[in-house]
């Protein structure tokens, strides 16, 4: 899908389907009234039959024009005037081109004047947002599905400076990338996606994005001391990888550190899931599929802080070699661990992950993973979790989140969730007795191996794949990708 930035007028833009975002109550006003003029009136006259209100998602369909659009899809875009209404209606654009085999897509991409509520160029970054990422499909192993593809969107701006636009477009167009190539990793079954997959694809995108990339085995894992992230990966016949990409611009004086759960399944070991619970648990990568896509796009976004990504691969398996309950096991740094529950594997893994970012001289750190079942109870199927150690950390990644339009909300952090974690005969045990506050016992778990380094934990375990109806049009189904835009929108201000 190529995307175009054009100033043409709408009435005049060339296509097979002509998209316009409008308002609640859904008045034809500006762009849209000209469009109608030019198509006889006839738009005004479908939209007042079906009762068109411009509520989000509402929909109205001119057919059969001649031209220059040869059909025009008015979207509601209700009343509050956000950049997510706008991500949301050219997803639903997009969707129905494909589903119309509308090949060349006009889209409005500029609703509000400058002085209006957002700026042009975060206006057109939304819809071009909204329109790759709508136009997502994970057909690798379906070939010939229903629904045609767009080549060619032309965002229509009327407003705005011209450089600024095309800054916003190709904003855009590196958060789709990034966002795809997550979706995809996380798509992607488990008997494909290994850990040695996973850190070959992670060497190849290395290779193209300016990036170095270092792989420990199991057996230089272990030297190192992540005896964590070994007892995890002991029962798979898969080996395990241990993965540093590493962007480094020349003069940069601090170092972010990302790290993701990068659990290719989850059985659960020998604490095993139900057969229902193991069903999506090939997306127990997520956290590694948002850091492997974001370290992609680093150097796209200008950053100029070092970038350290961090994914401890493994999958958590059953073997006569697994670990059992009850084992105690040492982790990167020192510290003794009774795996109480070997379900409970992620924090285990990123426990290493992190003690590593902080040894390698992190200036923070930011984990994430599909973490726990209890973060989804707490805050539904599409919001993220939030929780660390320090409040400007935290409260700037929930501004990045909230311009990506990701939903990220944050969870306590009280004194009695670590209390919950300590053991009885070793420094931490790795689960507890009740389900009280799973996802905060889990974080406090991970915040023992940061020490004082400013760190920030997403439990993502809810967003990143979707089962249920996703919100939007411009969520698909399956791997979600999120956290790269919240991300990439982070390690971006960081210029
Ligand atoms: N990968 C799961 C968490 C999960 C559950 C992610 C559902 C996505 C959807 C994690 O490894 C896990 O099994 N967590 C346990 C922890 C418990 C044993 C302390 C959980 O949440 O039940
Ligand atoms: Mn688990
Ligand atoms: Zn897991």
């Amino acid at each position: 899908m190529r995307f175009t930035l054009a100033d043409t007028p709408p009435e005049q833009a060339a296509c097979d389907l002509l998209a316009l975002p409008v308002p609640d109550p859904g008045t034809l006003q500006g762009e849209v009234a000209d469009v109608d003029r030019a198509a006889g009136g006839r738009l005004a006259e479908v939209a007042r039959a079906e009762g068109f209100s411009g509520k989000p998602n509402r929909t109205v369909l001119l057919q059969s024009l001649d031209r220059p659009a040869r059909r025009v899809l008015l979207v509601g875009i209700g009343a509050d005037p956000t950049a997510e209404r706008l991500r949301r209606y050219a997803g639903v654009a997009i969707r129905r081109a494909r589903e119309m085999h509308a090949g060349r897509v006009a889209l409005g991409a500029t609703p509000w004047a400058a002085a209006g509520p957002i700026p042009p160029e975060e206006q057109v970054r939304a819809v071009a947002e909204g329109a790759g990422l709508g136009s997502y499909t994970f057909d690798r192993y379906r070939k010939g599905e229903d629904g045609g593809e767009v080549t060619e969107v032309a965002l229509l701006a009327r407003h705005g400076d011209r450089a600024l636009l095309l800054r916003g477009q190709q904003a855009a167009e590196v958060a789709i990338r990034a966002t795809s190539r997550a979706r995809d990793l996380v798509n992607e079954p488990a008997n494909v996606l290994t850990p040695t997959a996973l850190a070959e694809i992670a060497q190849e995108i290395a290779g193209s994005a300016g990036l170095t990339c270092r792989v420990f085995d199991l057996d230089e894992a272990r030297t190192m001391g992540m005896g964590l992230f070994a007892a995890v990966a002991q029962g798979s016949a898969q080996p395990p990888k241990f993965i540093v990409m590493d962007y480094r611009p020349p003069g940069a004086r601090r170092t972010v550190a990302l790290a993701g759960k990068g659990i290719t399944f989850d059985s659960g070991g020998l604490s095993i899931k139900t057969a229902g619970g193991m069903m999506t648990m090939k997306g127990d990568m997520a956290g590694a599929a948002a850091v492997v896509a974001t370290m992609g796009a680093v150097r796209d976004v200008g950053v100029s802080v070092r970038v350290l990504g961090l994914v401890p691969a493994t999958e958590n398996m059953i073997s006569g070699a697994a670990t059992r309950p009850g084992d105690i096991v040492r982790g990167l740094g020192g510290k003794t661990v009774e795996i109480t529950n070997t379900d409970a594997e992620g924090r285990l893994v990123l426990a290493d992950a992190l003690a590593y970012a902080v040894r390698e001289g992190a200036d923070e750190v930011i984990d994430l993973a599909t973490l726990t079942g209890s973060c989804v109870v707490a805050l539904g199927d599409w919001t993220a979790g939030l929780m660390g150690n320090n409040q400007p950390l935290m409260d700037r990644i929930l501004e990045a989140a909230a311009l990506a339009g990701e939903q990220v909300w944050q969870l306590p952090l009280y004194e009695e969730f670590l209390d919950a974690m300590r053991g009885e005969i070793t420094d931490l045990k790795n689960s507890t007795t009740g389900r009280a506050g799973g996802a905060e016992r889990a974080a406090a778990f991970l915040g023992e191996f940061v020490g004082a380094t400013p760190w920030a934990h997403l439990d993502i375990a809810g967003p990143a794949f979707a089962e249920t109806r996703p919100p939007a049009a411009y969520w698909p189904s399956g791997g979600t990708g999120f956290g790269v835009r919240t991300l990439l929108r982070y390690v971006a201000s960081l210029k």
